[in-house]
């Protein structure tokens, strides 16, 4: 059997579990074997496939908690597909492992993919900060030869928004960076030591073409992940040329081509396979999926947290506008009561009043009395 086949059958049909996380670990390990024309062949074969297939992994990757939250919060501000938000995910957990730089994306319209990188690092401990760069006010000007997309499209985006959002789910590793890539990528590659996965995603010849300029001497010397979402896009011809330039230019080979092009550069360091430890291997894997598995517990108790408290904020809310109604309520009744004792205190007085008549005999009184008992009597 030929052995990214034998690779193969370690995770077909695997349910989601510890032993998937071992497979898939030690599948992204790059030794002598896997490493092919400058990327890891094996570890290109299973993410794909195993995204691609009815007997790989993506209903598995669906249950994992921390792929779950991450894309529950990126639901709604995104066009990235499901499969692609996957295979970043892969690519972080175990392409990225041990790895130290930073994430920068090209393009990121209204956030979410980034929001997406962002709960995918924090939550796997990762230390990396994830720099979005957009203009956030749509496309600028395009190729009119290559390009299909116009200067202006996704103008509906909104950094206010994009950071209400980051702020609301202190996602503090992510940060928003609003302009030009060609204003503001070089400043900031500058302060980063290293990138270790550029995910370009802004669909048009000159902004990708720039961007891979941009980035590629601040790879990550192990062979940092250039991951491209659109050159095979039917409406990102000119994507697609900016990446046949950048293959021509620098020859690299293609990692991944499902469920998007994914590149390695420069070439990953390889281990030699005599060096690998087996039994290391598996007591550090045993570690780190406890490792895992506790943080994603960690995980679940915060977000469970954070509804309770927003749950309870509601239900502030409800008291205190009850609060405010039954204050209204108490004032007005009180002022019904004192004009109740005003009346009844005026009622007092009349009554008083009238007993005091019946009771008069002064002459003022009887006088009329008097008199009109004549006219009525003659007498
Ligand atoms: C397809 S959208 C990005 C989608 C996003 N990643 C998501 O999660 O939905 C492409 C973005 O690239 C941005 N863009 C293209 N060229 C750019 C440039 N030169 N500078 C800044 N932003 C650019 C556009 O403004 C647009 O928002």
């Amino acid at each position: 059997m030929n052995s990214h086949l034998a690779a193969i059958s370690l995770v077909r049909n695997q349910s989601y579990g510890p032993a998937l996380d071992r497979a898939l670990a030690r599948l992204h390990i790059n030794t002598s074997k896997n490493i092919v024309a400058g990327r890891n062949v094996t570890a290109g074969y299973i993410r794909s496939w195993g995204l691609s297939e009815e007997d790989g992994f993506a209903r598995a990757i669906a249950q994992d908690p921390v792929y779950q939250e991450s894309m529950e919060l990126a639901r709604g501000l995104t066009l990235v597909a499901e499969h692609k938000l996957m295979n970043l995910f892969l690519i972080m957990k175990y392409g990225l492992a041990g790895a130290d730089g930073d994430i920068v994306e090209f393009g990121s319209y209204k956030g979410g993919s980034a929001v997406f990188m962002a709960n995918v690092a924090r939550r796997l401990g990762m230390k990396a900060r994830i720099y979005a760069l957009d203009t956030f006010a749509g496309m600028p000007e395009t190729d009119q030869e290559r390009d299909l997309h116009i200067a202006g499209d996704f103008n509906d985006a909104s950094l206010v928004k994009l950071r209400a959002f980051v702020e609301e789910h202190q996602l503090t590793n992510l940060t928003p960076v609003q302009g030009l890539f060609e204003d503001t990528a070089p400043a900031l590659l500058e302060k980063i030591s290293a990138v270790t996965l550029a995910h370009i995603d802004c669909d048009i010849y000159p902004a990708v073409k720039f961007a891979v300029a941009a980035v590629r001497p601040k790879m990550h010397p192990a062979g940092g992940y250039l991951a491209f979402d659109d050159p095979l896009q039917a409406t990102c011809l000119g994507a697609l040329e900016a990446v046949e330039d950048m293959i021509q230019t620098i020859g690299l080979h293609a990692e991944q081509a499902y469920p998007h092009l994914v590149y390695r550069y420069p070439a990953p360091m390889v281990r030699s396979t005599d060096e690998f430890d087996e039994e290391a291997f598996e007591t550090a894997m045993s570690k780190e999926i406890e490792l895992a598995e506790a943080r994603a517990h960690i995980g679940k108790i915060e977000s469970d947290l954070r509804s309770k408290t927003e749950m309870l904020g509601d239900v502030n809310k409800q008291l205190k506008v009850l609060g405010g109604q039954f204050a209204e309520t108490s004032q007005r009744l009180l002022a019904m009561e004192e004009q109740l004792h005003i009346r009844d205190m005026r009622v007092d007085e009349l009554q008083e009043r009238l007993s005091k008549l019946h009771a008069s005999t002064s002459w003022r009184v009887t006088a009329p009395l008097r008199k009109l008992k004549t006219a009525l009597t003659g007498r």
